[in-house]
């Protein structure tokens, strides 16, 4: 079973992303969070209810760091609601975070289990970037890293930056500049990850399940037969899953820090030449291959 660690801000799409972990065949060993798209006590509240709703049992929840870097706070409330999870109400949690910083958390899982371990972040890159300032050696510990985040077409906050970067972007840059490759789910891909009204059909009969999921996805954009709301940070853990869904390209991510108007852009080349690629970005996703996967493992879920 493959171990992933899942870096995240929940976030709508983030909790249809911890539902998607939770019904299928990975072993998750951690859950950490972020500031993100709201507040980071909302995360982590929001993480911790979904531990218990999604019956994760014993998976670690640890905090990590409120806010960017540098640069003020950008946040998504807009998009996720003020709690974050958009219309789902989640029963209180009744058990509370782990002790210790998500920081810690990474570099010290990461360090038990060399080579084993996914990274799949969904959320803003600080805690990753502080990783790597903290141990260096976390770049060849972990097993492969996954982010949902970026584009090399578009941003969606902005024109040129998609959210997980323009909310932290030196945190990005450092996280590409590491020494890795990490394999980028951009907006490219993710925007064709949506929930039409067939898919939100798939979803009603899963019993206490759908009372997350529907209201998630009807919260979260408006649903129609042909367009609905992407579920972007699901795609990370599908590609975890089964990366045969994704077309993947070699190529040179480089994230703009300075720029006036283009602040988290991340700058793509796939004409890599001599250099090293720094990431393997996606550039095409089988939708439908995606839904079969995301529903059955929530059918598995609702049936436990
Ligand atoms: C990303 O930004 C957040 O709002 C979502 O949770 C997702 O991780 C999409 O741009
Ligand atoms: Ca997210």
């Amino acid at each position: 079973m493959t171990k992933v660690l899942i870096d995240c801000d929940p976030g709508i799409d983030d909790a249809l992303a911890l539902a998607l972990a939770a019904g299928s065949s990975l072993d998750l060993v951690g859950i950490t969070t972020v500031g993100g798209n709201v507040d980071l006590s909302l995360t982590t509240a929001n993480a911790l209810a979904l531990r218990e709703f999604l019956e994760l049992g014993d998976v670690p929840v640890t905090p990590g760091s409120a806010g960017a870097l540098l640069r003020h706070t950008v946040r998504a409330g807009h998009v996720h609601g003020a709690t974050g999870l958009g219309d789902v109400v989640l029963p209180a949690p009744r058990r509370g975070p782990a002790r210790g910083h998500a920081v810690d958390f990474i570099v010290e899982t990461l360090r038990a289990r060399p080579g084993e371990i996914t990274l799949v972040a969904v959320g803003p890159l600080t805690n990753l970037a502080l990783a790597v300032r903290r141990e260096p050696r976390v770049v060849e510990w972990a097993r492969d890293l996954v982010i949902m985040g970026g584009s090399y077409t578009r941003g969606n906050h902005n024109p040129a930056a998609e959210f997980n970067m323009l909310a932290d972007p030196e945190a990005a840059a450092i996280v590409f500049d590491a020494g890795w490759t990490v394999t980028m789910l951009g907006l490219d891909v993710t925007l064709t990850a949506v929930v039409t009204t067939q898919v939100l059909e798939r979803m009603e009969p899963l019993g206490r399940l759908a009372e997350l999921l529907v209201p998630a996805a009807q919260s979260y954009g408006v649903v129609t037969a042909e367009s609905g709301p992407a579920i972007h940070d699901a795609c990370a853990v599908a590609y975890v899953l089964d990366p045969s869904l994704f077309t993947c390209v070699p190529a040179v991510v480089n994230v703009e820090t300075a720029g006036q108007f283009t602040r988290g852009m991340t700058v793509t080349d796939f004409k890599v030449g001599d250099r090293r690629a720094n990431a393997l970005v996606a550039t095409s996703l089988d939708a439908k291959g995606f839904w079969d996967l995301v529903i059955g493992a929530y059918e598995r879920l609702a049936a436990r």
